[in-house]
């Protein structure tokens, strides 16, 4: 982080958004990053993407608001000039209009969407960011079905950040992080740019698991994609979000309007002074 940002400003800001954040449902491998790295990811997005339009496809971390509220609130004076989100829990997308309406950030906005689904017409990005399920069960397939959702947002031109496992200890990792190499080469992208072992998570069963930014650029002669978008391939969907748990939902649906702020009825009761 640089010497002009007020850490802080920045940690209270975060802390904002990260009230305002839907719990994790570990079952779609939602698993939230933790607060410290949150604030300089977002310093990081919000530096890489300046002056650009920006296209997260999935984010429960809640680093698009992150990046739009640091420089609504002046904590930062760089930035992306759209920030869009795509995912398919509509208590994420709803978060994210609901606060980017409380504070007046007219430049951050969500869609509901499942990447199984041919990515919708949309003004074009420049960049892409995905923090997708990290594959450890499919060699980064599900990965890449999101990196192609990104790849689309840009019409294959423009830079992505994804954020993968990136462990020296575990083999899996290493072979999520070739595959998506190699699929991103595929599709006309060079890797640019790795920032190693920068981020931790909320998982209780693997605390010490970390992620890594890897950033792919296309290469100066992409064919524009002039095809309509289309659905993925049953074959890419196995193990999707781990062994077995192929993805059966297309949406999670939010049940009323939730404080996330604040703590549910289920969860507390009181006893009274007097006994009763
Ligand atoms: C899979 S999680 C990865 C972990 C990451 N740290 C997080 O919690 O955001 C990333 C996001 O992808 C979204 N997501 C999962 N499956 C999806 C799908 N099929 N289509 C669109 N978004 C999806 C989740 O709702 C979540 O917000």
């Amino acid at each position: 982080m640089t010497d002009q940002v007020d850490l802080r400003e920045a940690v209270n800001a975060v802390s904002d958004v990260v009230q305002n954040r839907p719990r994790p449902l570990r079952n779609f491998d939602q698993i939230h990053m933790k607060v410290g790295d949150m604030v300089m990811q977002s310093e990081i997005v919000a530096d890489w993407a300046d002056g650009k339009r920006l296209a997260f496809i999935g984010d429960g971390d809640a680093i698009s608001v992150c990046v739009a509220y640091l420089r609504a609130r002046d904590v930062l004076n760089f930035g992306p000039t759209r920030i869009t989100v795509f995912d398919f829990d509509e208590r994420t997308v709803q978060a994210v209009k609901r606060f980017a309406d409380k504070e007046r950030i007219e430049h951050l906005d969500a869609h509901l969407y499942n990447v199984l689904d041919p990515f919708p017409q949309m003004p074009e990005f420049d960049l892409f960011y995905t923090n997708p399920p990290w594959g450890a069960s499919n060699a980064g397939e599900s990965v890449n079905v999101f990196v192609d959702r990104g790849i689309e947002a840009i019409k294959r031109t423009g830079e992505g950040m994804i954020v993968i496992a990136d462990d020296d200890e575990r083999p899996w990792p290493k072979v999520v992080l070739a595959n998506v190499q190699r699929h991103a080469s595929r599709a006309g992208f060079y890797v640019s740019r790795m920032q190693r072992k920068l981020h931790r998570y909320h998982l209780d069963d693997d605390p010490d698991l970390l992620s890594c930014n890897l950033y792919i650029s296309s290469l100066p002669d992409n064919a524009p994609i002039l095809t309509p978008s289309e659905p993925i391939a049953t074959e890419r969907l196995t193990n999707f979000y781990g062994m077995d748990q192929p993805p059966t939902v297309r949406y999670v649906r939010e049940k009323k309007r939730p404080d996330y702020g604040k703590a549910p009825d289920e969860e507390y009761f009181v006893e009274l002074f007097g006994g009763e």
